[in-house]
């Protein structure tokens, strides 16, 4: 490492002259080193070192750099209120699943997370139980009978769900230009013996936004750009750990291949169809499609031990030398 400085205001920064591939990396850690945030240095640090590794590890060239940073522009460009080219690369790049299973770890009988999508609003209309969500008359008509539970199998009552899909066209509602008011999408509240059940529209699958940078970088690695049939779900409750999933249709064309990597076989489900008795107890139509789904929350105590035991033994088979302070790993000095 480069010398320190001596001057009272930079003490304990390095001092930075004539870096070399070799020596760059513990000095830009050293000199990010400075602030009394144990975790910002420590992302940083992991950050530059990996950083570096890949520029070492792949000799990158100036073009390609260049290259990165036209693709990073191109995305920022490209984003907007109902656009974000940014949530977009880290889904196809697999990090949003990554990031989602790593904080939201589940106890077998817990309902597995599923990636968030750019497609989530705050303005769903809040609705009754058995409201119908969609407005598109062209769409196959879905009745969903669910349930919240907790992981013994106690009704949860109370539990703010959004729900959201896209229309028959497979377009979610912001992505029409002339959007006045939500559409396929709702917030429902689960009753007293957990349940919550709506009308919307058999899912089908679709393409993600792909006429931006994300899109180009999957063309150019060979890649579709789409996503299996599914209807989105987030649950919240206070106590609760906050859960965004999603149900798939099980025999969909791209049910191994999520361009998002969102699919788990535990969120795979069949389709029924609505018999008579069903159809006037719910007043849809017999025949129409039948969705019932059992989902499981964990409380937020159970998801934190879960995810610091998790965090623990990955720490230790790393070989790093770590504490948790708020469920966060910080290097431990102690
Ligand atoms: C979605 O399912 O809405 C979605 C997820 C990731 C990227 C694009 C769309
Ligand atoms: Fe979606």
């Amino acid at each position: 490492m480069a010398e320190k400085t001596t001057t009272a205001a930079a003490a304990g920064a390095p001092r930075l002259l004539d870096l070399t591939i070799d020596n760059i990396t513990p000095n830009t850690i050293a000199i990010n080193s400075q602030s009394s945030n144990a975790r910002l240095t420590y992302l940083m640090s992991r950050l530059v070192t990996h950083l570096h590794d890949f520029a070492r590890e792949t000799r990158l060239s100036n073009e390609e750099w260049m290259a990165a940073i036209g693709f990073l522009i191109g995305c920022g460009q490209i984003c907007s209120d109902v656009r974000n080219e940014f949530i977009l690369l880290s889904d196809v790049l697999g990090l949003s699943l990554l990031v989602d299973n790593i904080n939201h770890p589940k106890p077998p009988v817990g309902t597995e997370g599923s990636v968030l999508g750019p497609f989530h609003t705050h303005d769903a209309p809040v609705l009754p139980n058995g409201s119908s969500m969609t407005s598109d008359p062209a769409g196959e008509p879905m009745l969903a009978i669910c349930t919240v539970k907790d992981t013994h199998g106690n009704p949860i009552s109370g539990v703010k769900i959004d729900i959201w899909e896209t229309d028959s066209s497979g377009h979610y509602d912001v992505q029409h230009t002339d959007r006045d008011e939500p559409s396929e999408r709702c917030v429902m509240e689960s009753d007293d013996q957990g349940r919550f059940w709506f009308q919307g529209l058999k899912p089908v699958s679709y393409p993600i936004p792909h006429n931006g940078p994300v899109g180009k970088l999957l063309q150019m690695l060979n890649r579709h750009c789409w996503r299996p049939a599914h209807v989105h779900f987030m649950f919240s409750k206070d106590g609760w750990d906050k859960l965004i999933t999603a149900l798939y249709l099980r025999g969909d064309p791209y049910e191994t291949s999520d361009a998002v990597f969102g699919v788990k076989q535990s969120l795979i489900i069949d389709l029924d169809k609505v018999d008579k008795e069903t159809a006037d107890k719910y007043g849809v139509q017999e025949g129409s499609w039948l969705l019932k789904h059992d989902f499981v929350l964990t409380t937020q105590e159970e998801t934190e031990k879960l995810k610091d035991q998790l965090a623990v033994e990955a720490l230790q088979k790393l070989g790093l030398r770590m504490k948790l302070v708020d469920h966060l790993p910080v290097p431990d000095l102690d």
